[in-house]
């Protein structure tokens, strides 16, 4: 058996040691606001600190290099997305491009 605390209160896991965390926190203990996602490995947690980070970056540096990306945006996604976060950023300072009336 695992215990363990969360929240301040004590849990039990006893099953399988390959057991995903997730199963151990929604199946487990219950604790239904963890969500599986889409399964796909797009999981979207860091979409908001991503997003927040690109805005500032896209301030100073409106037409950002993939090298420019690869030095100034350090956010970490867990998914490894970054190829898809890098052709964002790029269709984001497009669009902000086109809003602003600079192209
Ligand atoms: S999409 Fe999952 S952490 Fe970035």
């Amino acid at each position: 058996m695992i215990r363990f605390t969360l929240n301040g209160k004590i849990y039990g896991f006893e099953g399988p040691e390959n057991t995903p965390l997730l199963w151990v926190l929604r199946d487990g203990a219950g604790l239904t606001g963890t969500k599986y996602s889409c399964g796909a490995g797009q999981c979207g947690y860091c979409q908001s600190g991503q997003i927040m980070a690109v805005a500032a970056m896209l301030r100073s540096l409106p037409s950002p290099t993939d090298k420019d990306i690869d030095r100034k945006h350090s956010n970490i996604c867990r998914c490894g997305t970054y190829s898809r976060i890098r052709k964002a950023i790029h269709r984001a300072a497009e669009l902000s491009r086109e809003g602003s009336g600079d192209e």
